[in-house]
């Protein structure tokens, strides 16, 4: 392309890339345009309209109705054409396709830490197939930081506190930069790495390099190491909610509000188990705030995702408001058809 010649341009690798740019060039040639007109108007009217022995004192002016109604139009009809393509570009970038490969992503003071679905681990260097969606669920052990992918066009930050999710998919495999865009403390501008983009075939065979297991695997066994598994069994005789079926529902809590049982929701669950508590459940159990590592919480979050995929002991019990997680609902059609073990090799 012709903007990827331009050296202001980083490459154009991502699906969105091309409709962002275009957004940008556009933006850019109306506003310059607009500055540059007023300045020829200031310097032609500062001349023209310049103090002469004719003209001592100001007159008053009333300019046409017409001509007023021409300038608020124009501009605002300019104004709501980029408001209507910038609202249309940011729900592209928003809404993560539902075929979305997972990647997992923990940022600290100074790297990116990735793990793929299959248990792989990377530092500073992401590798990913092209041609297919991949979505960044990240969070942060420390401070702000900002997950930025030029050659994509995207950008994110990523917080201490709760999951943020990303995605992209891109165009053209090769090594593209990783940068951290939210200042972070002394080593921030140290804070950057390199995506390689690989063919799928070539990207399988990364993935069979090595692997402690799967991130929902590992996950399983935090899952028994915290003795999780003593309260939330697989049937409704259990001190804690049924995690079967789970994933992507809503939950009925006993204030009688609902909540989806997303990736934030099952991470809050775990650290601070008061804040929702789900209904005909009284609040027994422990938080796990600071004894869990954001690795740890990454892998425990992957396995009750993929729990949402075992739908088989869901039943409602006697009183079936004590406990509403109907999988499948209908208000979630396409719940539990995780995207996590789609990125699991065969
Ligand atoms: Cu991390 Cu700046």
């Amino acid at each position: 392309m012709m903007l990827s010649e331009f050296p202001l341009w980083p490459d154009q690798a991502s699906t969105i890339a091309p409709s962002v740019d275009a957004l940008m060039t556009f933006m850019c040639i109306v506003t310059g345009t607009v500055s540059v007109l007023i300045f020829i108007v200031i310097f032609y009217l500062a001349i023209k309209y310049r103090r002469t022995p004719e003209n001592q004192l100001a007159q008053d002016y009333e300019p046409p109705k017409a001509l007023e109604a021409v300038w608020i139009i124009i501009p605002f009809l300019i104004f709501m054409f980029m408001f209507v393509w910038g609202s249309w570009l940011y729900f592209r970038i928003q809404r993560v396709p539902d075929n979305a490969l997972d990647i997992y992503a923990t940022a600290k003071q100074w790297m990116w830490k990735f793990q793929h679905p299959g248990g792989q681990r990377e530092i500073n260097t992401l590798h990913v197939p092209v041609g297919r969606p991949i979505r960044i669920t990240m969070a942060s052990e420390d401070v702000i930081h900002s997950l930025y992918f030029p050659a994509f066009r995207v950008k994110c930050d990523v917080l201490p506190n709760r999951y943020k999710e990303m995605w992209f998919q891109a165009t053209k495999t090769g090594r593209f930069h990783i940068f951290c865009a939210e200042y972070c403390g002394t080593l921030h501008s140290g804070m950057t790495g390199w995506v390689e983009v690989m063919e799928p075939a070539d990207y399988q065979k990364w993935l069979a390099g090595g692997a402690e297991g799967s991130l929902a695997s590992q996950g399983e066994k935090l899952f028994q190491k915290y003795a999780c598994n003593t309260c939330h069994t697989n049937d409704a005789t259990g001190r804690g909610p049924v995690l079967l079926g789970l994933y992507g529902t809503n939950v009925m809590l006993n204030n009688d509000t609902t909540v989806v049982a997303d990736e934030n929701y099952i991470r809050e669950s775990i650290l601070n188990p008061q804040a929702k508590i789900v209904k005909g459940f009284t609040g027994i159990m422990p938080t796990f705030q600071g004894q869990v590592s954001e690795d740890d919480l990454l892998k425990l979050v992957s396995y009750v995702h993929s729990l949402g995929t075992q739908k088989t002991a869901v039943v409602p019990v006697e009183t079936p408001s004590s406990f509403k997680t109907s999988a499948g609902s209908p208000l979630n059609p396409g719940a539990g058809s995780s995207p996590q073990n789609k990125g699991k090799k065969p």
